[in-house]
């Protein structure tokens, strides 16, 4: 199966995939793109070091959302991308990308959803004062981490976390679950 990530930062979640399938874990998964919309994300060099084909798909030289993503469809489509896996992409999947990915778009979020949805999960969970939070990987739908979910895990917030403990062990958890949630994917097929 050939996904494609799409990622707007750092890119350490692309870095825990790459790693799992360069291991041998997920022998039906074949890297085949990572796209950002972004031209200085990390994320496009840590990928190119790697032979990953990549691209910098830029939002601002498009008149409106639909043609950003009848663009970005179009890559898709040449590179045969079965399913995009969305790891720190900062932008919402419109019309367009769902009509053509139904059922085949998921999303990692730094939450337990439907908790703390949007783009601060880790700092909005942690000023609430929540003693539980974690990381929710979920199917994408129209709405802001909406989508059905797959599978989550917890992380207890004690009180010695900082926001940057807490972000430290959010990483360590979605740099586990999103491998494992891919491998039990693809091989369900
Ligand atoms: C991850 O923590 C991911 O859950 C979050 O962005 C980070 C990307 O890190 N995504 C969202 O907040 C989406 N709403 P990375 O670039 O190091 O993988």
């Amino acid at each position: 199966m050939k996904i494609a990530i799409f990622a707007s930062g750092t890119g350490t979640n692309y870095q825990a995939i790459a790693a799992a399938v360069a291991a041998g874990q997920l022998p039906q998964v074949e890297l085949a793109l990572v796209l950002s919309d972004r031209p200085q994300a990390p994320v496009l060099a840590k990928a190119a070091a790697d032979h990953v084909p990549t691209v910098f798909v830029d939002p601002k030289a498009y008149g409106s959302k639909m043609a950003f993503e009848e663009h970005v469809l179009e890559i898709l489509q040449n590179h045969q991308i079965d399913l995009i896996v969305l790891a720190g992409y900062m932008r919402i999947i419109g019309q367009i990308l769902l009509a053509a990915y139904r059922g085949k778009i998921i999303n990692i979020h730094p939450s337990l959803l439907p908790s703390f949805p949007g783009k601060n999960g880790i700092a909005d969970a942690f000023a609430y004062g929540v003693k539980i939070t974690g990381a929710t990987v979920h199917y994408v739908d129209d709405g802001i981490d909406t989508g059905p979910i797959i599978a989550q895990e917890t992380i207890r917030i004690t009180p010695d976390d900082t926001l940057a403990t807490i972000t430290e062990k959010m990483h360590q958890i979605e740099h586990r679950l999103y491998p494992a949630v891919l491998a039990e994917l693809t091989e369900k097929g």
